[in-house]
C-alpha cells in the first residue's frame, strides 16, 4: 500500500492543488491531503480558518475515493510519520517555487531522512495559479475563471462580501 501526503496551507485550495492531488491519486494507492494550521504564515493570519480550509478541500476532493483530508498543527515530518506515508508530494509551478520548495525539502530531509519529497510539475494551465493570486483577484472583485473550483469561488465571494 503506497500512501503519500500532499501538504499545504490551502488558503484556499486551487485548481492547481487539485490537479496535483488528482495526479497523486493516479500514481499512489492512497493520498492524504494535509492542511497545515500555518497560523503565522508570512507574519499574517490566513484568510480562511483551518476548519474552513479543511472543509473546502474535502468538498473539492469528494469525487476521489482514495483521498482523505486531515488538518495538522505539528511538524510535517512528525505528521507524515504518524500517518505512515512513504513520501510527500508537492507541486512545482514557476521556477521561483523551486528555492522555497528546495529549502523545505532539504530541511525535512535533515529532520527525517527516510521521508522522500517528490515533485510534480504543474500543468501548463495552472502554472500561474496560486492561493495568493486567487485571494487578490477575488478581493478586487475579478473573475476567477477556473482558477479555483466553483465552491471555492463562492466561499471567496462570501468571505470578501463580509469584510
Ligand atoms: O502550500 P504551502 O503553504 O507552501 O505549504 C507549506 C507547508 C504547509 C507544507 C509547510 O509550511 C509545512 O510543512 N508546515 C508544517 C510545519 C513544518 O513542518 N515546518 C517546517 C517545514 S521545513
Amino acid at each position: 500500500m503506497r500512501k503519500v501526503l500532499v501538504p499545504g496551507t490551502f488558503d484556499p485550495i486551487t485548481s492547481g492543488h487539485l490537479d496535483v492531488i488528482e495526479r497523486s491519486a493516479h500514481l499512489f494507492d492512497e493520498v492524504v491531503v494535509g492542511v497545515a494550521a500555518s497560523k503565522e504564515k508570512k507574519g499574517r493570519g490566513t484568510l480562511f480558518t483551518l476548519d474552513e480550509r479543511v472543509e473546502l478541500a474535502r468538498q473539492v476532493t469528494a469525487h476521489l475515493d482514495r483521498v482523505t483530508v486531515l488538518p495538522f498543527e505539528n511538524l510535517l515530518v512528525d505528521f507524515a510519520s504518524a500517518l505512515g506515508v512513504s513520501a510527500v508530494v508537492k507541486g512545482l509551478r514557476v521556477t521561483t517555487d523551486f528555492e522555497t520548495e528546495f529549502q523545505m525539502a532539504a530541511l525535512n530531509y535533515r529532520l527525517q531522512p527516510e521521508l522522500e519529497t517528490l515533485f510534480v510539475m504543474s500543468s501548463p494551465e495552472h502554472m500561474y495559479v496560486s492561493s495568493s493570486v486567487v485571494r487578490e483577484i477575488a478581493s478586487l472583485g475579478g473573475r476567477l475563471a477556473g482558477m479555483v473550483p466553483r465552491v471555492v469561488e463562492d466561499a471567496l465571494a462570501r468571505k470578501y462580501a463580509t469584510r
